[in-house]
């Protein structure tokens, strides 16, 4: 199923993960000002945060692992894509075409991008540092390891 995330009142069904809302500033004549503050909005501290964008058109997919520990949120902050999320047992896709709500990535949650603008970027704030130790990159370990 596909939910425009702009129907705020629609709920993320599967484990850890959830809407993370930015404070939002309009300013109709100098430019919109949206806010990312840890522990606020985002409810983990940020120790990392990084920038997927230039897509190349031939990419069709981005993501396709789980974190073992790690938590992210992700926002599309220009353009749009498709995120799909998957916790082993339920699946959910959300279009994400507004940059001031999130979504959380938790623990233990497949997730994977398609259908992007030319002009999408993605941000993704983490609360720790790269390693790939925290990665499960292939699908089969990962619904064996949700199972646990
Ligand atoms: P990867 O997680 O595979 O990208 P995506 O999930 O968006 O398809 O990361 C691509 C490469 O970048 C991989 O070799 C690991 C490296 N990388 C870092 O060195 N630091 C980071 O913070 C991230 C996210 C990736």
């Amino acid at each position: 199923m596909t939910l425009k995330l702009i129907l705020t009142g629609m709920k993320i069904k599967v484990k850890n993960s959830g809407v993370v809302k930015l404070q939002l500033y309009k300013d109709a004549k100098r430019g919109n000002l949206a806010i990312i503050e840890a522990m606020k909005n985002v409810p983990f501290a940020i120790k990392r945060a990084y920038l997927i964008h230039k897509l190349s058109k031939k990419i069709k997919v981005r993501g396709e692992h789980a974190h073992k520990k790690l938590t992210q949120a992700m926002f599309c902050v220009s353009g749009s894509c498709t995120l799909h999320l998957d916790d082993g047992q339920n699946r959910q896709s959300v279009r994400m075409t507004d940059s001031t709500h999130g979504i959380i990535l938790g623990r233990g949650l497949w997730h994977s991008m398609t259908d992007f603008s030319d002009d999408c970027a993605i941000l993704i704030v983490a609360d720790d540092y790269y390693k790939e130790s925290d990665y499960i990159r292939d699908y089969q370990k990962f619904l064996k390891y949700a199972k646990r």
